[in-house]
């Protein structure tokens, strides 16, 4: 089949029929090559054929093929809840908050259950992706409150990086925010994402962390959301993730 005119961006068939979410890309590649797909008429049966899906009219088996509306929110996960699709042991899971939105969200990288705050939810694996690739170095802010007063210069050690597990953590920012009686309050600012990092970090230095909050990604913050409570995100939002702009292409999201 030739090349037809395009208007927009190309994508590989096979990706354009699975992210329309009836299938996996797999099974989207048997249904190219089962000739079950068609591209404005004609049957595709080579793989990686590229088309665009603002101008192309794509079908399996004659039926039309839509792209799956993205879906990004912003959840201020409570404490108690796992950060996770289905919990064998059956406790509280993230999903279980998000109350009328008709897709199946994944969290974008994970809290622990004793941890609150800014969890991203979204039905784009790309947007994933980039927002945990360590390339993008997406900023994570938390708010830990420490037991007892971590002296200046093990707060210099954890913000120039120290060994956790055999590696370097890498550079981190560090300022107080409160003294409290027996404990300090201290936003640090990450952009990895070990499991229980922050955690981790303050252990290391004889402060364990007694309550922590992640209060954004990047430039996006939790506002005034209450625990359990969440919002959809603009595309504005999802550029003051990345400090302005989005690492590729975004559609049918409001500005
Ligand atoms: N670091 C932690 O220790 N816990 C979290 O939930 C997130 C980051």
């Amino acid at each position: 089949m030739s090349a037809q005119k395009q208007t927009g961006s190309l994508y590989r068939l096979q990706k354009i029929i699975a992210s329309s979410g009836v299938c996996s890309r797999r099974e989207a590649e048997s249904l190219i090559a089962e000739g079950r797909v068609q591209v404005n008429g004609q049957t595709v049966i080579q793989m990686g054929y590229k088309v665009d899906p603002l101008c192309d009219t794509i079908t399996v088996d004659g039926n039309p093929v839509k792209e799956e509306q993205k879906i990004y929110i912003l959840l201020n996960k409570p404490r108690g809840y796992v950060t996770t699709l289905s919990d064998p042991q059956g406790r509280p899971i993230v999903s279980d908050l998000i109350k009328d939105i008709d897709a199946r969200l994944f969290p974008v990288g994970r809290l622990d259950l004793d941890t609150e705050g800014a969890l991203l939810m979204t039905n784009d694996g790309e947007l994933g992706n980039y927002i945990l690739h360590p390339k993008y170095e997406v900023k994570k802010t938390y708010v830990a409150t420490v037991t007892g007063k971590p002296s200046g210069s093990s707060l210099q050690n954890l913000s120039s990086g120290i060994l956790l597990e055999g590696r370097k953590t890498a550079p981190a920012r560090l300022r107080i925010l409160k003294q409290l009686k027996g404990k300090t309050r201290i936003e640090i600012i990450i952009h990895e994402g070990k499991k229980r990092q922050v955690r981790k970090m303050f252990q290391a230095i004889g402060h364990p962390v007694a309550h922590l909050k992640r209060t954004a990604y990047g430039q996006l913050t939790l506002g005034a959301l209450a625990p359990g409570e969440y919002r959809t995100l603009s595309l504005r939002d999802l550029k003051k993730i990345f400090s302005g702009k989005i690492p590729f292409t975004i559609k049918n999201i409001p500005a």
